[in-house]
């Protein structure tokens, strides 16, 4: 903390009364200098302290509310944490973190590092910008930015800790990366749909020719059979490729669709009872109407397959943080959860007649529209998809 000693000198302060006499700045400096005397502490000298009229800045209260976490260690262990800090790792009590080993709430894999990086920065060495994950207090794991640098007071090597919760930014890359390998997955999909997409469309055409000279019973299934090849070609191709350009971005009222489509569910719905949460119906969202539809239909398709015998469907709409959220849940058979990531890879199914593809187009098209997808499920209870679109 910086303050006023004489009218030339400015001092900077270590001294926890500073906190408790924020009066008048001239005389209580002069207190505080004593009282660091008698804590056997020096003043330092600063020569360009920053000042707002009368005041100087006030380090200690930017340190103590800064966003970024700020931890203070003497041995490894932590002998001061800022606001942010205690926040971070979801603390309630002083208690729970001063005194205690800084290694306690990192996660095991990085001990050893941390340990490596505070011995260097002790001998006055500088310290690497590290990516770590930290422990809360109720047990959750964060991902975290850490530095680390020395910190001298008297004769002792302090060390500083200053740590950045970099959660969000984590996930959101780890998202782009599932994002990348889908589109890496899906336009060998497509290279090899394509390529075999066009010999079997000239096969069925020879044995319609075929069938002009030859009447074998035969040649019709044949014929038929191509054309489901050919008909699951195509929707490969257009899931993995879609041509989002020819499609105009149009306004969809998609509580309205949501109706059309469960009406095409009809024949399934003597054993399944639709619920409709629907709030804020007169909002909007923007995009591929084509591809939306189909999206919502595939998820449709998935709960009224998931379900046995008789079930319910419930579809949510509402809007919040300037998204429409969509929820769709089952009481169907859920997935296990060693499957969930499995989700959205082409070709993924468990189903004898299904081909993998539904979700992969659903993943696609949410992502495309600036959208996000989650799925919650309990094998035996069921399943919910949320989606988020922008309004
Ligand atoms: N609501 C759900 N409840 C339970 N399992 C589901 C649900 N939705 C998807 N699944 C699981 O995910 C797998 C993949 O779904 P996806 O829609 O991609 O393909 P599919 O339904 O098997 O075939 P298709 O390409 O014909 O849709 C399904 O086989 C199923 O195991
Ligand atoms: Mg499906």
């Amino acid at each position: 903390m910086l303050r006023k000693f004489s009218d030339q000198e400015l001092v900077e302060v270590y001294s926890k009364c500073i906190q408790e006499n924020l009066g008048d700045d001239f005389r209580f400096i002069l207190e505080n200098e004593l009282e660091q005397r008698k804590l056997g502490f020096t003043a330092h000298k600063e020569l360009n302290p920053l000042t707002f009229g009368k005041s100087n800045l006030d380090f200690y209260q930017l340190v103590k509310y800064s966003l970024d976490s700020y931890f203070v260690l003497q041995d490894h262990k932590v002998i001061y944490v800022n606001q942010a800090g205690f926040d971070l790792l979801g603390l309630q009590y002083p208690e729970q973190i001063i005194g205690e080993l800084f290694h306690r709430f990192l996660h095991p894999d990085y001990h050893y590092s941390i340990g490596n990086q505070l011995e260097s920065v002790l001998r006055g060495e500088a310290s690497e910008l590290m990516e770590q994950r930290m422990v809360r207090a109720d047990g959750e794991l964060i991902d975290v930015e850490v530095m680390l640098a020395p910190y001298h007071m008297e004769q002792q090597r302090l060390a500083q800790v200053i740590v950045r919760n970099i959660t969000q930014r984590k996930l959101t890359e780890r998202r782009l990366h599932n994002l990348e390998k889908l589109s890496s997955i899906g336009q060998m999909a497509a290279g090899i749909a394509h390529e075999v997409r066009n010999p079997l469309t000239a096969v069925k055409g020879f044995v319609q020719l075929l069938e002009k000279e030859l009447n074998h019973s035969y040649l019709p299934v044949i014929v038929d059979e191509l054309d489901n090849a050919i008909k699951t070609l195509n929707n490969l191709l257009q899931v993995a490729k879609p041509d989002l350009n020819n499609e105009p971005d149009v306004s969809i009222h998609l509580c309205s669709e949501l109706e059309s489509l469960i009406f095409l569910f009809q024949e399934k719905l003597y054993k399944v009872t639709v619920h409709k949460l629907f709030s804020d119906t007169d909002r909007e969202i923007r995009g591929k109407k084509n591809l939306i539809l189909k999206a919502f239909f595939n998820l449709l398709k998935n709960a009224i397959e998931a379900i046995d015998g008789k079930g319910e469907i419930t579809i949510e709409h509402f809007f919040k943080n300037d998204m429409v959220h969509i929820k769709i849940s089952d009481t169907g058979k859920g997935i296990p959860a060693s499957k969930i990531r499995l989700l959205g890879t082409p070709f993924f199914t468990t189903k004898d007649d299904g081909i993998g593809m539904g979700l992969t187009q659903v993943f696609t098209t949410i992502h495309e529209h600036g959208g996000h997808i989650h799925v919650e499920s309990h094998e035996g209870k069921g399943t919910v998809f949320h989606i988020q679109l922008p309004a």
